[in-house]
Formats: C-alpha cells, structure tokens, sequence
C-alpha cells in the first residue's frame, strides 16, 4: 500500500534518527533545485520500495509514488531495496540552439543518483538519478550489467504519478499508433480516454485502456500548473499514463510490441528521463526549457546546411480534393508546371521552400491495400513531373524544394531506400524532407510509438545527417528533446493539424484547440501545424469543413506555433492580393528569445519574439471561443527605441462562424512603455509586427 506524505516524512525523520544511534545506511533523501523552488523528497518505504514526492515553493504536488518493473522470466523489481551510495552533481551551463525559440539556454540543475539493490536474492541493482530544475523535475532508471544476463526484457514499467488532489486534465488518449486527437478537458476523476476508440477519422488506431499520451498537462486548485512528459527517448517505448482513479494518480505504461513485451534491451542501459514540468504561471510551462536542457549536447559538427524557413506546397490541394497525389484520374497536383507556379508565389512573397506531394511513383496504392509495402522508391518521379528541371527553376528564383517521403507506414521499406533517397536529394541540393507514416506499420503488431519504430525514427534521423537533410515528420513519435543532439529533428505533426479543418468528420478543429495545443503538445517541441489558410470557410471546396478561427488568429499561429519550418499552406490564388500576407511575408521563424506574456490553458495565448539576427519583434495571440479583450504591455521591447507597430486584429464583425476573414490592419507607434488592448472576437485573435524605427 503507498505511504502518504506524512508517512513519508516520518520516515524520513525516523530514519535520521536512526543515523545519529547507529551508522546504519541511510534511507531518506532530499534534493532541491537552484533557487530551491522545487524539491524531491525520497524515502525506503515499508515495503522496501523507493518512494519519492516533490514539491513546488514548499507545497505538495506529487504525492509519494514508487516505481517497479516487470520483466520477462524474472522477478518484479522494485520492492525490498537497500541504498548502496548516492552521487550527486551540480549541471550549470549555458548553451546555444542553432535555431529555436531563443538562442541561448540556462540548464541549471541539481542531480542525485541512488544506487539501489535488492536486500535479497537475486540481488539486482539498479540506479535512478534524480534531477531537480526551477521549472520542474526528472529522473531516470539505469540497468548496469547483471551476472549471466545479457539483455532484458521489460514487460512493463510501473512509474507512478500521484496526485494530490482530482485536478482539472487536458488530455488525448493514449492512443499506441497516432496523436491526432482532439484534447479533452475534464477532471482527473473523468478522464474516459478508452470511449475514444471510435474516432472516424483514424483508421484502426490502437488505445488499449484508460490511458493518456504525453505531453499530459493539469492544474489544480490552487492553481499550480504541471506537465507529465519525457525526455530523450531512445532505444525504448513511448510512455503513455494510465489513469488509475482509485489511488489518484497515473502510472506509466510502455508501448507494446508484437510478441506483448515492451523494451528489449541488452545491459546496461538507461531509459528515458521521466518529467515533470511545473509552473503557478501557465505561460512558464511554454518558456520550460526542461525537456531540452535533459538531452545530450549537439552531436552535429556543421549546422549551417540547417535553415529554417518558410514553406509553401504542393498539399493543400490535395486535402481539398481538387488535385490528387496519384497520376491515374488526371488531376495529378505534382506537375512541372504546377510546381512552376508556386515557386513564382513563393519566389515573389519571400517564401524560401516548395513541398511537392505526389511527386514520386506509387500514390496509387499507398493506402488501404494490405500488400502496399514497397510501393514507393522515392526516386522515381511520375512522368509529368521532371523532378531536375523543377529545382533547376527553384535555384534561379531562390526556392528550395522540401522532399517528401510518405512511407505509408511500410519502414523496412522505407529503410532499406534511405541512401538512394537521401544520395538523391544531395544530389539536388535539397536539406529538408518531410517523412509520413500514415495507416497501420507494417509489419503487423509493430505500433507507431513502441521501440521498434522509435529505433527506426532514429535511424532516418542519424543517415539524413550524413547527407545533411532536416527532417520534418509527420505520424511522427512524440517530440522528447532529441532536436538539441540532433538539430536535423526540425519539426514534425503529431497532433491535430491544419489538415483536419479540411477533412475531419466533425468539420474542423474546436474553436479554442490550439489554445489548448500550445500549453500541451508544444511543450514536447516544434509543431508543423501549417498555418497559412486565408480561405477560412474553405468554400467552395468544402461546404461542411472550415477553419474554426478568424484570420488574425490564423495570422497569430506564425508566432504562436513555434516550428523553424513554417507552412504558408493555402492555394497561390487564396493567398494573393491578400492584406494579411503582408504578416506572412514579415515574419520571422527563427528566434533570439521568446516570452509568453499571458495565457491561461484552453482560453487564450499571448507569446512574443524577437527576430533572431536582428532587432524586430513580433506577438501573437489567440481566444478561443470567448470574446475577450487582452492587454499586452510592451514592456518586453529594449527602454527608448521606438517601433512601428503593424497590428492585425479582428475587424469589429468578425466571428470565427460568420464572418472569420474581416481584418483589421492599423499601424501605430510603439514603445516599451506603451500598453495596447485588443478586443478578440469569438475564435478571434491579433499578429503585430514590431519594427525598430
Ligand atoms: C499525412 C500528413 O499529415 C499530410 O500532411 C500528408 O499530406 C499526407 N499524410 C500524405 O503524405
Ligand atoms: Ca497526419
């Protein structure tokens, strides 16, 4: 049975007391961090097991939890441990993102590692390092070599969550193959991820019980904001949370595999960081740098083949139904000339990228047929699309093409064509690919976020540096902080993105979802949203899908929606001679530092950054589907510059439903004195450039 916390402390005290008597061992620990605003207490419990709790400005957040694994023709390990030695360390640096929300980052921390061991036979160890951060807290287990065994298999990993009270949850079930649910918000004691099997939308996706995905974001009563998420995983499952209501708490459990075992790995090895982020301000979750600053340091000598930018594509068009992927049925999308079209738009609206979907062979059996494993090559493009002569045009205008690699979730395919497909794009000059992994993996049994795929994730990830390609994934494993090591990791979906407003069956994405996205799937890392719709009622292609927002609030996502590559994903003829591409155009996608200046988690988001190079500043902020007025101080900008500021807000009939594209445009002058309010209709929202006079 758990330990509350007095009993806890209890045996904290009693066990210092045994300390002054006897030289016993001791078995209660404490660590907190820098500025001591989080603090993890860890103690033996009766049982023998590890107990931890932490606490955030001295009050209780996470009740006292244990942890234990279960293993293939083994014992259960995690009960009847001793403390053998503890090490400890101090993590203060400061280092540099070769892009990214800001350029430097403060990774401050204190470590503690116990070394444990089992009092009895068969007598394993086993070692978990602990760190505390201002913003949160983490830790890792660390298998060490074992006597006779050279590789385990986990079964399950059993980390526990406990809460200290019902508190309020924005969740997505903890779906094994996809992310792209709509977050529910809803009391902890509510949460019913398992009726969300039947989503029309997702084919056959695989939620095996009452679990959640993570980034898993709560607040509580007293309004402490906290995060569950994980970070650098590598060589192991992704971690969902099962929701165990009686003992208010989550309790992780690992993605499974084929044969029902979770992690097989040979020893020793380390799993990923489990995290936790906390805040009492909503907006410091976004400003965490937690989940990067527990990844290991750039592993990329040269960056500057890195570049983020913006993207137009071959896409939107397709998602639409005007145009097709596939060849057959002659509405192809991908054709030379087409292409030539966009580049002249991208060209003339300093848009430095082009994706072209359907250029390659095999869109006519990518989905829906069991035998689709190997339909595509990636090096053979359809015969009206004359894939050189398409860069050639690119080069002259100054765009480059993003590749794109649908595997249609086939990777052995997929792996054994990355050299040609990547030898290709070097060949070409082109350093960005977009990958997709779209239906159930093949083979059977292999799940999106089990070891296997996140192995083979990794994989495209470390040959795409050796011919210095970015990837931007989509159907993706969940985003861990891994960019820090591997800077190429640009962006990725895995979450609802703009695709759904065309063709979901619900007819879009709620009102208030990216309100909600950026206090949760944002915080794993960079989205590939891919704003960039100004037809909003998406008329005449789609009566019964729209955009549910207006367009300063689409406007706002460029700021809002933090990824290096950023979409500008509507068709030429919807974006041109529009007023409001004069923000698309301005904006940068690459930062010095960012601040959230306001937000509360499914209501509102204010978030402004400054242009990194240079002195410009841009803000956005969105609402969901309550007008409101937010107020933004300027006080963020450097004391007596003056700046012009070109705002963007709502017109005074907008509404998201009846009238989403009336904008406002109006220029004033700004400084750090200067305070402005906005008036945000329903679904409603404001983008300002800032630019130094
Ligand atoms: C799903 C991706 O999210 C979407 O952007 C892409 O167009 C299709 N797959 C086809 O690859
Ligand atoms: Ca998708």
């Amino acid at each position: 049975m758990k330990l509350n916390h007095l009993a806890l402390l209890l045996l904290v005290s009693l066990s210092l007391l045994a300390c002054q008597e006897a030289p016993e061992a001791p078995t209660a620990f404490s660590i907190s961090s820098p500025s001591a605003t989080t603090k993890i207490d860890l103690a033996l419990q009766e049982d023998g097991s590890l107990g931890y709790a932490v606490f955030f400005k001295d009050q209780l957040v996470i009740d006292t939890s244990t942890f234990s694994f279960d293993f293939k023709s083994a014992p259960n390990l995690g009960k009847g441990l001793e403390v053998l030695s503890t090490e400890t360390k101090e993590i203060r640096e400061n280092w540099e993102m070769p892009w990214g929300e800001q350029r430097e980052v403060v990774n401050n921390g204190n470590e503690l590692q116990l070394n444990l061991r089992e009092v009895v036979a068969p007598n394993r160890s086993l070692s978990i390092t602990f760190r505390a951060y201002d913003d949160g807290v983490a830790y890792r287990y660390h298998f060490p070599e074992q006597e006779g065994k050279s590789e385990l298999v986990i079964m399950d990993e059993n980390t526990e969550f406990m809460l200290t009270g019902d508190h309020k949850v924005w969740w997505i079930p903890g779906d094994w193959d996809i992310y792209e649910h709509v977050y529910n918000e809803t009391q902890f004691s509510a949460i019913d991820a398992t009726s969300k099997r039947d989503n029309p939308n997702l084919a056959q996706t695989t939620i095996p019980e009452n679990a959640v995905n993570t980034p898993v974001t709560l607040k509580t009563a007293d309004g402490i904001y906290l995060s569950f998420h994980e970070a650098n995983l590598t060589d192991y499952s992704g971690m969902t949370l099962k929701v165990d209501k009686d003992r208010m708490g989550f309790v992780s459990e690992l993605v499974g595999s084929p044969d029902d075992s979770k992690v097989t790995r040979s020893l020793p090895f380390s799993t990923p960081w489990r995290t936790i982020q906390i805040a009492d301000r909503a907006g410091d979750l976004i400003e965490s740098n937690l989940i990067v600053n527990l990844n290991e340091p750039n592993k990329l000598e040269d960056v500057s083949w890195l570049k983020p930018m913006k993207y137009m594509g071959i896409w939107w068009e397709m998602h639409l139904g005007t145009s097709t992927w596939k060849l057959e049925g002659g509405k192809h999308g991908a054709t030379t000339e087409n292409a030539k079209r966009y580049i002249d738009f991208a060209a003339a609206n300093g848009i430095e990228g082009l994706l072209v979907e359907g250029w390659n062979t095999g869109w006519e059996r990518w989905i829906g047929f069991e035998d689709r494993e190997g339909v595509f090559d990636f090096v053979t493009p359809y015969e009206d699309y004359d894939i050189e002569e398409v860069v050639r045009y690119g080069r002259e205008k100054g765009v480059e093409l993003v590749m794109h690699h649908e595997t249609s979730a086939a990777p052995r395919t997929y792996e054994q064509q990355l050299d040609t497909a990547y030898a290709l794009m070097k060949k070409l000059g082109i350093h960005s690919v977009k990958t997709g992994y779209v239906g159930k993996i093949i083979p059977a049994g292999q799940y999106h976020h089990g070891q296997w795929m996140v192995n083979h994730y990794r994989k495209v990830l470390e040959q795409a540096v050796k011919y210095e390609v970015a990837i931007d994934a989509h159907e993706p494993i969940k985003a861990t902080g891994l960019r820090r090591t591997y800077p190429n990791m640009m962006t990725r979906e895995g979450l609802r993105g703009q695709e759904f407003n065309a063709w979901s069956a619900e007819g879009g994405n709620p009102v208030d979802h990216l309100t909600v996205v950026a206090f949760t799937r944002m915080l794993a890392g960079p989205i590939d949203y891919t704003p960039g719709v100004f037809n909003l009622k998406i008329d005449p292609f789609k009566p019964d899908n729209r955009v549910r927002h207006t367009l300063a609030h689409e406007l706002a996502l460029y700021v809002v929606i933090y990824s290096p590559l950023q979409m500008v994903s509507d068709l030429p003829e919807h974006l041109e001679g529009q007023p409001g591409m004069q923000f698309v155009r301005d904006v940068a996608v690459d930062w010095e530092q960012s601040k959230v200046l306001d937000g509360e988690i499914g209501d509102f988001v204010v978030i402004a950054r400054q242009e990194r190079g240079g002195e410009n500043w841009f803000v956005g902020g969105i609402g969901d589907e309550n007008p409101r007025t937010l107020s933004v101080n300027f006080d963020f900008l450097p004391k007596g510059k003056t700046y012009t500021a070109t705002i963007y807000k709502d017109g005074p009939n907008a509404h998201w439903e009846s009238n989403p594209n009336e904008l406002t445009i109006a220029q004033e002058n700004v400084t750090a004195d200067s305070k402005l309010a906005f008036d945000l209709v329903s679904g409603g929202g404001f983008a300002i450039s800032l630019k130094v006079k």
